[in-house]
């Protein structure tokens, strides 16, 4: 049983040296000391021994136990210690290695433009307003003078949600929203995502940006609708450019007009990017129609008011001389980093 015992201690500590981790320390101690193991299977057999055997070998095989679990307990610090070494070995850092460079984003073409109206309405004492995109039929054509018949609907088509509500066609809903709420004085622009079931093209899709601009006083005239938007063309495409009001109809806005600027390009002589006309048309506008304003609870006898739309993308367009709209919403880098 001696001899037995001593293997068992010699076996023991020659498997510990060589183990190299947690579970194999574990599998160790309980092929030893586990209650099936065999220094367990050992010490059931003292019954055969002799009454004087007994304590002797009792107190051989509780130092080759003690012996055992020392050797445990130190090999698990050795392991320890090695498993801290190789995590501190891996996770160095050379601070002096060049870093990783982090691309700077900027702005998409369509808000570096969008930005710059902001800006300039801003500085002519404008504020901004906004109006939801889910928008109900009355906002967007009922209170605009465009009744379920009108033709102007055609035009207009878009994704229904229900019968009553749709996604909006025009930012000119928010014209009734701002009226409804605040009294005039009223000098607003609101710029914002509008929705049209067109097929896409170079100048079309089913989704595009409007600046809608509201001012609502007594004794708004065409005159002021004129000067505001000469002043704008100017500050954005340079104080050489020229407006042309051309008579227009909108059902809300009476008289209407369309506002062309001279061709960026030609500077107003004629050139393929304005068709050979000098002029490139960039917004619809108009004094806001008595019965709109009566509609919003605004005395047409004693206010008067000009209303004009602004269609982001054409801006843009002419402003970077891009001639296709998609470009504007692939985010392809190659494009986008032009800017
Ligand atoms: N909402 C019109 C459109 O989308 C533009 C417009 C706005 C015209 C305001 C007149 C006044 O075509």
């Amino acid at each position: 049983m001696k001899d037995m015992l001593e293997s068992i201690a010699r076996e023991a500590k020659a498997s510990l040296e060589l183990a190299q981790s947690k579970q194999e320390l574990e599998n160790i101690r309980v092929k030893y000391l586990g209650k099936k193991g065999e220094l367990t299977a050992v010490l059931k057999q003292m019954g055969k021994l002799t009454p004087e055997e007994r304590p002797v070998m009792g107190q051989l095989a509780n130092e080759v136990r003690a012996s055992i679990e020392a050797l445990i307990e130190a090999t698990d610090e050795k392991i320890k210690k090695a498993e801290l070494e190789k995590k501190l070995r891996e996770e160095k850092l050379d601070v002096t290695m060049p870093g990783k460079k982090s691309e700077l984003g900027h702005k998409h073409p369509l808000n570096i433009v969008l930005d710059e109206v902001k800006d300039i309405f801003l500085g002519m004492g404008f504020d901004i307003a906004t109006g939801p995109e889910v928008e109900w039929d009355y906002y967007n054509f009922e209170a605009l003078n465009i009744p379920k018949d009108h033709p102007a609907r055609d035009t207009q088509d878009t994704f229904y949600i229900t019968e009553n509500m749709l996604l909006r066609t025009q930012t000119s809903p928010v014209q009734i929203r701002v009226m409804e709420q605040q009294k005039p004085p009223i000098r607003v622009i609101s710029p914002g995502r509008v929705f049209r079931s067109d097929a896409v093209d170079a100048t079309h899709s089913p989704l595009f940006h409007q600046i809608e601009g509201l001012v609502v006083d007594k004794g708004i005239t065409m005159g002021d609708l004129k000067g505001t938007l000469e002043a704008f063309a100017k500050r954005l495409y340079g104080n050489d450019t020229k407006i042309r009001l051309r008579p227009h109809h909108f059902p809300f806005t009476e008289p209407s007009c369309e506002i062309d600027v001279t061709c960026f390009k030609c500077g107003g002589k004629g050139c393929p990017m304005c068709k050979g006309e000098g002029f490139i048309e960039i917004l619809g506008a108009g004094m806001v129609h008595p019965k709109v304003l009566s509609g919003c609870g605004v005395d047409p006898e004693v206010y008067s008011g000009y209303a004009f739309g602004v269609g982001l993308e054409r801006l843009v367009m002419f402003r970077f001389d891009i001639d296709d709209m998609r470009l504007l919403y692939e985010n392809d880098m190659r494009f986008l980093g032009q800017f």
